[in-house]
């Protein structure tokens, strides 16, 4: 039966684990200029529904890589834009493709879109998740500290957005302690919540930043308004204000600590320009991290 990848929920851990280790495989083969055409023939139909450089990028290019094709699909220009049911394209994409990719708004539009197709269907954000983003930041993370046991991660900021949700079960199913710092009304999804109960204690939500970041190993920070939230831009930076990552909460966090930005970023924002510049080598590594994960989903996936 095809399997989709809908949300980090969807994985087990022992499959979490399997695709971090395909991917730093892959990850190591790309950088030695060995072949590794495993989707030889197959097409990727990536759907967007919002901006996007790093993903539409790191998927086109990772298709290639792996002997495939990518077709982008922008929703503007298909007739999902004119109103055309994601049932019906569904249906009529499984008869051409080998995969779908969407990024869009609405996470009953990826479950909808998943339930019609034959092939695989992979969330490349939603406003509740954004799965591949988790698992190339867990790749990048098990890099720079060797693994999960006994680490601590954070995340600051809209503790309720695509993100925090996706980070908050990564986190605890990887086996890492995971904060998440956020004002009171901004909590992650109740899904979230729910699935985190069973970690007891290695779980933490608390509207304190350095309670948040104490001790940390890896924080985490993104936007205060994501894509689908302009309206709320000046109001947000009034609630967010105070759920920065600066040199102050660094100075809490363990001496060693790294930083984790899904990007784009906001500088003077959600975190300081000192800090992001001090870190990017750690944030760039995320970002070229996204290609080596998402390769290795492709091939569990579609192969
Ligand atoms: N992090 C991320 O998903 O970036 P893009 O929006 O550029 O794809
Ligand atoms: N939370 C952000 C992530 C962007 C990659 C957004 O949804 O806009």
């Amino acid at each position: 039966m095809k399997k989709d990848f809908l949300k980090m929920q969807d994985l087990s851990k022992d499959e979490l684990f399997e695709i971090l280790d395909l991917a730093a495989d892959l990850k190591d083969k790309q950088h030695r200029g060995i072949p590794h055409k495993l989707l030889e023939g197959k097409t990727l139909g990536m759907i967007f529904e919002k901006s996007s450089t790093r993903t539409r990028v790191s998927f086109e290019t990772g298709i290639y890589q792996l002997g495939g094709t990518g077709l982008f699909l922008s929703s503007k220009e298909t007739q999902l834009g004119r109103g055309e049911p994601i049932k019906d394209t569904a249906r009529v994409l499984s008869r051409y493709l080998d995969g779908i990719m969407i990024r869009t708004f609405g996470q009953e539009i990826v479950e909808e879109l998943a339930q019609y197709s034959s092939i695989p269907v992979i969330n490349a954000l939603t406003d509740y998740a954004h799965p591949c983003q988790i698992l190339a930041d867990l790749l990048t993370i098990k890099e720079h500290k060797g693994g999960f046991d006994g680490r601590k991660m954070c995340f600051i900021g809209d503790g309720a957005n695509n993100m925090a949700n996706s980070l908050v079960v990564g986190g605890l199913m990887a086996g890492m302690d995971v904060a998440v710092a956020t004002p009171a009304g901004y909590e992650p999804d109740p899904t979230v919540l729910k699935y985190a109960e069973q970690y007891g204690s290695k779980f933490t939500l608390t509207e304190s930043v350095m309670e948040a970041a104490k001790d940390c190993d890896a924080l985490f920070t993104d936007v205060w308004s994501s894509m689908g939230m302009e309206a709320e831009i000046e109001e947000r930076k009034r609630i967010f204000k105070d759920y920065q990552i600066n040199s102050d909460v660094m100075a809490v966090a363990n001496k060693d600590a790294m930083v984790q930005h899904c990007l784009p970023a906001h500088r003077g924002e959600e975190i300081t320009d000192e800090v992001f510049e001090a870190h990017a080598d750690e944030i760039f590594d995320e970002a070229e991290n996204r290609l080596h994960a998402q390769k290795a989903v492709m091939v569990k996936l579609m192969k």
